[in-house]
């Protein structure tokens, strides 16, 4: 045990998951509201000017208006010190997206009430799945016109896979949402709208037992209804058990309209009283506590500078034990080094700071001079360490590469691989060929351009990229047959990865069925170990 235990478990480190659109943005906002980190609530992404102030060491960024960043936020609230990690959605969706979640303890999912689940919470889900951590579902926009509650939950099992328990319940939608119900108290916590930006509105909290008053405040019909839907939900939904949301297996639900501020503050209180504290870690020789004595970490993201004047990146990497001090040694264990990490920094929503310490469930940006690899650890020399790598996430949109001159065909060998290295791109050779035919696979088109544009920019060659119409990429994990032999669908190709792994593209979901079928023991994956 170390002697910083309290700091560490007052530390909770979780990544807000959406579709773009349902509110994630605004949820966030306001939760550092609620912490007193911002004064106004608004400053989290100024769409197209606030965020370039911070991240301006992304050229690209600046040409497109957007942001290719992932940001991570610290703020304190009710004596507790949260991370909340940002995943990139809209154009900017890339397998960081899917890496940052590796480095969060818990999940938010926030879906919008009018449209439930959607294609990318879904993706982000299975990932939070795949490492069973807790997901929490707030359903917002509730002053907006919702469907119907049950059909909500409804969605979420049917489409996640995951049961779901409402820890409220709301009480109409759009103009008719007068508020939530909390199940456990069997209060009414009525809506008032807000000011955008203002902490609170004037709420009244009344009994559902005391039904003189809660019809005065909701009123008969509303009163009505809710009864109705309690009765059936005590009846239906799934009981509270904590075990099985800590094990990922049940989602709590909360409902509530960010953009008004409501439901937000009791959102965070619950969702702070049952998420965890930083979770242990495995490495090659079991599972590392985070409160162990000696500092170690891991980087699952890299930040590669796109001003050719400065090659340099920025690792970002999650703390897993003990306490990191920046005048300390540390040993980088993939690259057999003691060093001093340089210019240890915290990304802020409107700044970046240098840091003097942090621990275990935070997590800091490092300069990197071109030495770490996503997935690496970074440990106390006296105590080495080496954590499970980062697994490689499916691309979901491929290009052939064709190289314009072909005189520089080293510089675009050596330029693509390094690039493909950094975890930017992943990519592909033809089964049984070299490097001649390369085909790149992407989890967010945006990563396209930036191939393209990081080869003309750092490497002086010019590319052109030739879309392929394939969409699913599976690692196969087992073949009775010779993988040359597989049987598959007309459309499907056979291709292999960076580190020689064989692999195959399909243009849909349905030629992967039937190649499964053809081929009796042959499995599939859509995550790749490493
Ligand atoms: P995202 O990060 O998940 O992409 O979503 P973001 O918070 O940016 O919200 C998307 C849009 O939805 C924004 O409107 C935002 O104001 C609105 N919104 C968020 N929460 C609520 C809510 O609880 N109720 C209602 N009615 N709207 C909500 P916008 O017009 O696109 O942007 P803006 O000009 O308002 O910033």
């Amino acid at each position: 045990m170390g002697s910083f235990d309290n700091e560490i478990n007052r530390r909770r480190t979780f990544a807000i998951i959406s579709h773009p659109d349902a509110g994630k943005t605004t949820l966030t906002e306001k939760f550092l509201l609620y912490g007193g980190q911002i004064n106004l609530a608004g400053s989290v992404k100024g769409k197209a000017t606030a965020r370039h102030a911070v991240s301006d060491w992304m050229e690209i960024e600046k040409e497109r208006g957007i942001s290719v960043t992932s940001s991570v936020m610290q703020f304190e609230y009710d004596g507790f010190c949260i991370n909340i990690l940002d995943t990139p959605g809209h154009q900017d969706f890339s397998e960081d997206t899917y890496r940052t979640l590796m480095a969060a303890d818990s999940a938010v999912m926030v879906i919008d009430g009018a449209k439930g689940v959607e294609p990318q919470t879904r993706k982000l889900f299975k990932v939070c799945a795949m490492r069973g951590i807790p997901i929490f579902t707030f359903i917002n926009k509730l002053d907006r016109d919702a469907l119907d509650t049950f059909d909500l939950l409804d969605d979420i099992e049917k489409e996640l896979g995951i049961s779901t328990c409402p820890v409220n319940w709301p009480i109409g939608s759009g103009k008719n949402f007068k508020g939530v119900y909390d199940r456990k108290s069997r209060t009414i916590v009525t809506y008032s709208d807000t000011q955008k930006g203002t902490k609170e509105g004037h709420t009244e909290v009344v009994s559902l037992d005391d039904k003189e008053a809660a019809l005065k405040e909701i009123g008969n019909d509303a009163f009505d209804k809710l009864d109705g839907e309690i009765e059936l939900l005590d009846g239906a939904s799934a009981e509270f058990d904590l075990e099985e949301v800590r094990a990922g297996k049940l989602t709590p639900v909360f409902f509530g309209s960010a953009l008004t501020n409501f439901g937000v503050e009791i959102f965070l209180q619950h969702f702070l009283e049952m998420t965890t504290t930083p979770l242990p870690r495995k490495s090659e020789d079991g599972m590392v506590e985070p409160t162990d004595d000696s500092f170690s970490a891991f980087v699952f993201k890299i930040q590669a500078n796109m001003n050719k004047a400065h090659r340099d990146r920025i690792a970002f990497m999650r703390i897993c034990s003990g306490k990191f001090e920046a005048d300390k040694e540390v040993k980088h264990v993939q690259g057999g080094r003691t060093l001093r990490l340089s210019q240890p920094q915290q990304i802020m929503a409107d700044e970046r700071k240098i840091l003097s310490e942090a621990y275990a469930g935070d997590i800091i940006g490092v300069f990197d001079p071109g030495i770490f690899s996503i997935g690496d650890t970074v440990c106390s020399p006296s105590k080495a360490v080496k954590f499970e790598g980062i697994p490689t996430f499916a691309p979901e949109h491929f290009a052939r590469v064709r190289q314009i001159d072909t005189m520089k065909r080293k510089q675009f060998v050596k330029g693509i691989s390094q690039i493909a290295q950094e975890g930017a791109i992943q990519i592909f050779q033809e089964l049984n060929s070299g490097l001649e035919e390369i085909i790149v696979g992407v989890v967010g088109v945006l990563q396209f351009d930036v191939l393209k544009f990081r080869l003309e920019n750092e490497y002086n060659v010019e590319i052109r990229l030739e879309p392929l119409p394939y969409e699913h990429i599976r690692w196969i994990e087992k073949s009775e047959t010779d993988i040359a032999k597989l049987t598959g669908t007309s459309d499907m190709k056979k291709v292999t990865d960076l580190k020689g792994r064989p692999l195959l593209l399909f243009v849909n979901p349905w030629s992967i069925g039937m190649t499964i079928e053809r081929n009796p023991g042959l499995e599939l994956s859509e995550f790749a170990r490493n």
